[in-house]
């Protein structure tokens, strides 16, 4: 008999109220809930990991069987609970066409990992159940939306319970999981969700260095947890630019990055080079932890000129503009009118030349055009 809390997520949602969740229940409410929803939980499976990549061959000296994946939304493939936007139409229209728990338009950093190493997108732990045993050989995906290290306003588990997880599932020798972990790699995606949180929480501004380091004490302790739970090579993004995200770029009509945020980000940043430098160190392998420096979020024009490699000036028409907008304030990508069922967002004409797709989120085109630059740094390595 298998242990009922298979990925059972505490949830605590903003109004206080803190519930179990199970992913049996998850499934039975989306099915009660609506019948479509349980058709995309099961068409992201099918879809989802089809995406096959080039076969792992000769690549540096690691060839990496499995993915597992912590961390949030910039990650996550589908362990968001049924309610959040990225289950709702019109996320996931360019890919697969339906929603399947991402925040995007289609893929996100982990499918393109997953297929640069050779991968099927690993599948997302809440799905487990219901799927096929040959596609949980490629790994599993812990990360939720608005996950920080510590618990943040947002509901989800953070991700000292991700690795919670993970363990669990060990320990279980679940054959999926425990086999081949030394050959096996994980993308940690932190990238900052504990911040403004932590703001929320009537924290000031001139506080947050201090809440910069613990979140990288904390970070830390879960890099070594993952590493001594068997796995080999870690990769951990950066925090990308925070000012330049939609959501901070709206008051000036999306034409600008607030630079308000920057010393953070900086800070953030390096403290965060040392931490791996040091766990480097501590494993006495040089690339056993390795940075995604995914700076380059989004493509600003100053950005654009200082990377000739990188993104081409013509791919993104506005670079800061999201393709995914609610219609008035109060509204978001993804909202209907309760009374109507209009839906009360636009969706740009063609998201393949929007770098942003909601206010926070990358679009698929997004996510190519930094892993494009991001390539060479693993290149060394894989
Ligand atoms: C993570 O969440 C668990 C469960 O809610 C909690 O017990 C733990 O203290 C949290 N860990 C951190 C580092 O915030
Ligand atoms: C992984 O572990 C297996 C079994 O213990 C061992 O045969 C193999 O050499 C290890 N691989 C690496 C890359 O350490
Ligand atoms: C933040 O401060 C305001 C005003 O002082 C107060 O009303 C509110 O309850 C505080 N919120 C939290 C989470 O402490
Ligand atoms: C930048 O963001 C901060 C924090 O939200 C805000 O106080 C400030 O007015 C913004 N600056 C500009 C130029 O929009
Ligand atoms: C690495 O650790 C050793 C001790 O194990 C120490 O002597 C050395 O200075 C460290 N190097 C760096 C670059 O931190």
């Amino acid at each position: 008999m298998q242990p009922a809390l298979f990925c059972g997520l505490s949830i605590t949602y903003l109004g206080g109220t803190s519930y179990t969740w199970s992913l049996a229940m998850g499934i039975l409410k989306a099915s009660s809930s609506s019948g479509l929803h349980f058709i995309f939980l099961l068409l992201s499976l099918i879809i989802i990991s089809g995406v096959q990549g080039r076969t792992a061959k000769d690549k540096g000296g690691f060839r990496p069987q499995k993915l597992f994946v912590f961390g949030d939304s910039y990650a996550s493939a589908g362990n968001d609970d049924i309610p959040v936007r990225s289950w709702k139409v019109p996320y996931g229209i360019t890919f697969p066409v339906v929603p399947t728990g991402r925040y995007s338009d289609g893929r996100v950093l982990t499918d393109f990992l997953a297929k640069y190493l050779g991968l099927k997108s690993p599948l997302a732990c809440r799905l487990r159940s219901i799927a096929r045993s040959r596609w949980l050989k490629y790994g599993m995906n812990f990360a939720t939306g608005g996950t920080g290290v510590f618990d943040t306003v947002f509901p989800g588990p953070n991700m000292t319970t991700q690795i919670d997880l993970f363990q669990q599932l060990i320990e279980m020798k679940a054959a999926s999981i425990s086999s081949g972990l030394n050959s096996s790699i994980a993308l940690v995606a932190l990238s900052g969700n504990d911040y403004p949180s932590y703001l929320a929480r009537n924290g000031s501004i001139s506080g947050l260095p201090i809440i910069i380091s613990r979140v990288m004490n904390q970070l830390a302790a879960n890099l070594r947890r993952i590493y001594d739970l068997g796995v080999r090579k870690v990769v951990v993004s950066s925090l990308q630019p925070l000012g330049c995200l939609p959501s901070l770029t709206v008051s000036s009509g999306f034409q600008k990055c607030n630079s308000t945020f920057d010393p953070l980000v900086a800070l953030h940043n390096s403290m965060l080079k040392r931490v791996l430098d040091k766990l480097n160190n501590e494993t006495k392998d040089a690339s056993t932890f390795l940075l995604l420096d995914v700076l380059q979020i989004p493509p600003s024009k100053h950005q654009r000129q200082a990377n000739s490699a990188g993104l081409s000036s013509s791919k993104f028409e506005n670079p800061l503009k999201p393709c995914c907008l609610g219609l008035s304030d109060g509204f978001i990508c993804g909202s209907v009118d309760a009374a109507t069922s209009n839906k009360m967002y636009t969706v740009c004409p063609n998201p393949k030349k929007a770098f942003f797709w909601d206010m926070e989120h990358p679009t698929q085109e997004g996510w190519r055009a930094v892993f494009d630059i991001l390539k060479p740094s693993l290149q060394q390595v894989f």
